[in-house]
């Protein structure tokens, strides 16, 4: 927890170094890949750093319902011996104004310069997670209220999903892959799966963020209409025909999306793109959870050893705790 004076400082000095010791995305491919061997260290040794953060406080706020991450974050705090303050912002806490120059007399009581000065005095890292509203693609690319935190909390943050990324699972799924990998360079195939609402682009975005900095064959296979941010996707391949992308993957990782471009739509419910028995082969099967059984995924690939959802779930503590062992060790 840093005093009102140190707040102060590190507002006038623009909190720039700071800024780059937070954990919000996927950015420099060699840290990536530190925190990836640190969680797999962790997941032999979760109490080798037990009294790091002896004294220490996690405040975790949630926007957004969860269980995987709330848990395993949660736990991987407690693995390092951290205090963990939870709270669930939209029921609980007040209702945040995020507009700077704003006039408060509608329904917000609270701004987040207030809100994020008065956590970072009770917490020495705030993790955060805020899902889009997919109505404005711009808005929702923004970040804006990610970005807010980092902005005016006074100690670093972590991202546990935001608008557009959800940087610990795609740990989890790298770590996931890295324990199961039988070649040097894997064909990983990320395909979309149909699913009844309009859901986030956050995880298909990390993942394939994460693979483009791992050694693998990527391939993304979707319906037209279903193509993510060129900017993410870069020279990743894309095969619209699915049968054909997955041929001979290694990994086939299913995640709904809506569509980006007709931003926040579901233009497509086609069954024929459910993973299958016959479309897994011998590949692993993986999904971040929560998934719809029998519209994303057939009960038998799920219930198969092939299946390696509950690996992933379980990574998450890990990659959470490299990430917060980090940020112990550099910031607070
Ligand atoms: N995969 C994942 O983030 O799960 P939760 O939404 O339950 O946290």
């Amino acid at each position: 927890m840093k005093t009102t004076m140190q707040q102060h400082t590190d507002t006038l000095n623009g909190k720039s170094a700071q800024q780059e010791k937070e954990f919000t995305d996927l950015h420099n491919k060699e840290h990536i890949n530190k925190l990836i061997d640190s969680a797999i260290s962790l997941k032999a040794s979760p109490f080798a750093h037990s009294e790091t953060g002896k004294h220490k406080t996690l405040a975790m706020l949630f926007f957004n319902s969860s269980l995987r991450t709330r848990m395993s974050t949660q736990k991987a705090a407690q693995n390092l011996g951290m205090n963990v303050m939870t709270i669930n912002l939209n029921q609980d806490g007040w209702q945040l104004e995020f507009e700077d120059g704003t006039t408060m007399n509608a329904d917000k009581a609270e701004h987040i310069k207030e809100a994020a000065l008065v956590i970072s005095q009770y917490a020495d890292i705030i993790a955060l997670r805020a899902f889009p509203k997919l109505v404005s693609r711009e808005d929702d690319y923004q970040e804006t209220i990610l970005n807010a935190f980092v902005k005016y909390a006074t100690v670093p943050v972590v991202n546990m999903e935001s608008a557009t990324a959800h940087p610990l699972q795609a740990l989890a799924d790298a770590m996931t892959i890295k324990e199961k990998q039988t070649h040097k360079k894997p064909k990983v195939v990320l395909t979309w799966a149909p699913h009844p609402k309009a859901l986030p682009q956050a995880v298909p975005n990390s993942f394939v963020k994460m693979m483009r900095m791992q050694a693998v064959d990527l391939v993304v296979t979707h319906p037209e209409g279903y193509e993510l941010s060129p900017e993410i996707m870069g020279d990743t391949k894309v095969i619209y025909d699915q049968e054909e992308a997955l041929k001979d993957a290694d990994f086939i990782y299913a995640k709904n999306w809506s569509s980006f471009t007709e931003y926040g739509k579901v233009l497509s419910q086609d069954e024929n793109w459910m993973i299958t028995p016959e479309k897994t082969g011998e590949a692993f099967f993986m999904h971040c959870l929560p998934v719809r059984r029998n519209v994303v995924v057939a009960d038998a690939v799920l219930d198969s050893k092939q299946s390696l959802v509950i690996d992933q779930a379980n990574n998450r503590t890990w990659s959470a705790q490299a990430v917060l062992l980090d940020l112990l060790h550099n910031n607070a």
